[in-house]
């Protein structure tokens, strides 16, 4: 017997045979059946699709011997409790749970890795690992960029399959990419319509919650109107839309590249207590704009604010605000724009007016086709990570056509920023010119007595 095998058959020693109880419903056996790259299951809460997800990965790595999975859910504690749990027990003789490793081990060489997407960040720890399997439970928690990084982990030089594994429910920041690709099947360049699938999922079909929870509809039936569509009928319009639709990570994201003296710069800069968002941008002069660097962090007076603007804006050339930082202060008797400038940074006033403001933005952001391939005005480098993550997840304001929604508050800073920016743009292009405004702009801080300009 060879060293492999031999090895093979110690691992196994210790593993009892073993039976998976249960057996899927209707609308489960349909998810276990399909067979196509991207296979989403959603709608309902409670339709049994965490159940099924779980028992699809662990049936296809007992029968391909050696197949590695990753399961993802967005926290830690959701990743315990929903899966890791429910393993254990589930997979007790069967699989062995590494803790550190946060890995079920099969005898077969199969495995399943336990993994988390908390913040932004936590997605780039995946990157460059491979799996053949990847299953995303609560999807719609999930932001576009770190569904796209996972993509790129679904890969291998074996003969299994490659298959991404969705669960979803209507609502949570990645709705608006989970009912592009699923629910309107409106597909990108690179995307091919025929590797996405979507089986919807009906609490109605959950035949066993029902069973020992009869009440668990009427539950549902008492929550606010657009949670009850999405969450009981599981309506994917129930929410307001994505409000950049539009947005592309293979179109308007790209890798930082050399700007020269050519590129005008400029800092749109959104501030307050809970957050301050600065984005830098660069336009040539074949009127494309890049947005090379931000800023993004909470708690900052003005003072540190102005620094931390400081140290990343060397060559810009105008840095704008919103209106409202004219306001006077009942403490100090100062605007913010005054003590902005006693640190340093200048700041020129553009109206915050918003439905024109995205508009304009929206301008900046069209594709279109030049020379056979789709291309857009702005694009956005790498790095800049926060206004990368939020632009896909501003939604509509259902109550106001044309603006987005200022909820949830924390994803508003960046856009609003890059709102900022071409709204000023749109003001200034064709009438006299940026450098006359500026200049006029420069000499009246001279005035002032400014030092720094
Ligand atoms: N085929 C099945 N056999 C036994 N129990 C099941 C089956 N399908 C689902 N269940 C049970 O029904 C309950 C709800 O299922 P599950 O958690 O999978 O729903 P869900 O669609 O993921 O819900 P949510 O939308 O809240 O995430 C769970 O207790 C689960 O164990
Ligand atoms: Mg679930």
């Amino acid at each position: 017997m060879s060293a492999k095998k031999q090895a093979s058959k110690k691992k196994r020693a210790g593993f009892k045979k073993f039976t998976l109880s249960g057996s899927p419903q209707p609308r489960q056996l349909k998810f276990f059946e399909a067979t196509q790259k991207y296979v989403a299951y959603g709608g309902a809460r409670g339709g049994g699709k965490s159940w099924a997800l779980r028992r699809k990965v662990v049936l296809m790595c007992l029968n391909y011997p050696g197949l590695s999975v990753l399961i993802i859910r967005r926290t830690y504690p959701e990743l315990r409790e929903n899966h890791i749990r429910p393993l254990k027990a589930e997979l007790a003789g069967a699989a062995i749970f590494t803790d550190t490793r946060k890995t079920f081990e099969f005898p077969n060489g199969s495995r399943i890795k336990m993994g988390y997407c908390d913040s932004e960040a936590d997605v780039d720890q995946y990157q460059g690992q491979e799996f053949d399997i990847i299953a995303l439970d609560e999807a719609t928690q999930l932001t576009e960029y770190q569904f796209q990084t996972l993509k790129g982990c679904l890969r291998g030089a074996n003969s299994f399959p490659k298959r991404m594994y969705i669960t979803c429910n209507p609502g949570g920041v990645g709705h608006g990419w989970v009912k592009r690709l699923f629910i309107d099947r409106e597909y990108r360049a690179g995307e091919k319509a025929e590797d996405y699938t979507f089986i919807p999922a009906g609490i109605y079909d959950n035949k066993v919650l029902l069973k020992y929870d009869p009440d668990y509809p009427e539950r549902l039936k008492s929550l606010p109107p657009a949670l009850r569509d999405a969450w009981l009928y599981g309506k994917w319009d129930a929410f307001a839309g994505q409000f950049f639709g539009e947005f592309d990570m293979a179109l308007h994201v790209t890798e930082p590249f050399f700007l020269t003296a050519d590129h005008t710069r400029y800092c749109a800069i959104d501030y307050g207590l809970d957050m301050l968002a600065a984005v830098f941008v660069a336009l040539s002069s074949d009127g494309r704009a890049y947005v090379y660097d931000e800023v993004y962090k909470s708690g900052m007076i003005v003072s540190e604010a102005a620094k931390l603007i400081l140290e990343k804006s060397a060559g810009v050339y105008t840095f704008i605000a919103p209106s409202d930082l004219w306001s006077r202060q009942k403490d100090s008797g100062k605007s913010i724009s005054e003590l902005f400038a006693e640190n340093g940074v200048y700041l020129t006033r553009i109206s915050p007016e918003r439905v024109q403001g995205w508009l304009c933005l929206k301008e900046w952001l069209k594709p279109y086709e030049e020379n056979g391939t789709r291309n857009c005005k702005m694009k956005i480098f790498r790095n800049c990570v926060n206004l990368i993550r939020c632009l896909p997840q501003l939604l509509y304001d259902p109550k106001c056509a044309g603006d987005a929604a200022v909820h949830p508050h924390e994803i508003t800073h960046a856009p609003d920023a890059l709102r900022y920016f071409a709204s000023y743009r749109a003001f200034y292009a064709g009438s006299g010119g940026d450098e006359e405004k500026h200049k006029k702009l420069t000499d009246v801080l001279k005035a002032r007595g400014a030092k720094k300009i």
